[in-house]
């Protein structure tokens, strides 16, 4: 299995201490190859939003997009890490790496890989489990439709100053969970995924129509007969 970790953190704390958990399971399951995506470190420079990404264009920063993109899709599954923090719920780098790919949408230029990835979300926070919420809209809006997670409620900052049973009830968690990722079957697309098909094909057929993108990136696939997953 092919997996992508997104490093949503800024620093090694509480997070990359909870992402070992579950990637060191995933070892322990079978044969596993990571590819590491430290969004701080990818994407220097923010999304300007000059929007050409959305018009079939080239980003401005292709050369850090285009890496990131690749591990992306070349990834069996994706794991994506973050802390909350209070404003829009993921820290700024991270935001900046879902701005960066949001071309990826259903209704612009979604990839055909996606329909068969798997991605699991984990989150620590100090009391705050949001960030999840906002990071599955990504992913599915993406079009992957086997998104886990898991989110911790820390009720402090630091994962040692946790007591000790608590530390240990997270591991257990984070480790049952990476067994029950490893192992899971592909399964029906969701509904989700379905209604936003839907939807896209008719916002792309009545308000955008031939000659324009993103009609004819659907255009050329044949998804406007029939659906990519
Ligand atoms: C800028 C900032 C904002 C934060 N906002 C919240 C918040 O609104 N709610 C919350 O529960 N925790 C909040 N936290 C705490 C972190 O989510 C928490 O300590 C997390 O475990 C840190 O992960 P890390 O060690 O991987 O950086 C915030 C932390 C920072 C740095």
């Amino acid at each position: 299995m092919k997996v992508t970790i997104i490093h949503g953190s800024p620093r090694n704390g509480n997070t990359g201490t909870a992402e070992r958990f579950f990637t060191d399971e995933l070892v322990h399951c079978g044969d596993v190859e990571f590819t590491d995506v430290f969004p701080l470190k990818a994407l220097p420079a923010f999304c300007i939003g000059c929007q050409r990404c959305l018009g079939g264009e080239s980003c401005p920063h292709a050369q850090h997009v285009e890496p990131v993109l690749e591990a992306v899709l070349a990834a069996d599954a994706l794991v994506i890490t973050s802390p909350h923090y209070g404003a829009s719920t993921m820290p700024a780098s991270l935001k900046n790496l879902f701005d960066h790919l949001d071309f990826l949408a259903l209704a612009v230029s979604p990839r055909e890989e996606m329909f068969g990835k798997r991605a699991f979300i984990i989150t620590t926070g100090s009391g705050s489990k949001a960030a999840i919420g906002t990071i599955a809209g990504c992913l599915k809006n993406w079009g992957i439709n086997c998104v886990h997670s898991f989110g911790m409620r820390m009720l402090t900052n630091a994962w040692d100053k946790m007591p000790k049973q608590k530390q240990a009830r997270f591991e257990n968690s984070l480790r049952r969970a990476a067994r029950r990722f490893y192992a899971e079957k592909r399964g029906k697309p969701y509904l989700y995924t379905v209604f936003m098909y839907y939807l896209s094909r008719f916002i792309l057929r009545r308000y955008v129509g031939s000659g324009s993108y993103p009609y004819n990136y659907w255009d050329e696939r044949g998804w406007f007969q029939k659906r990519p997953f």
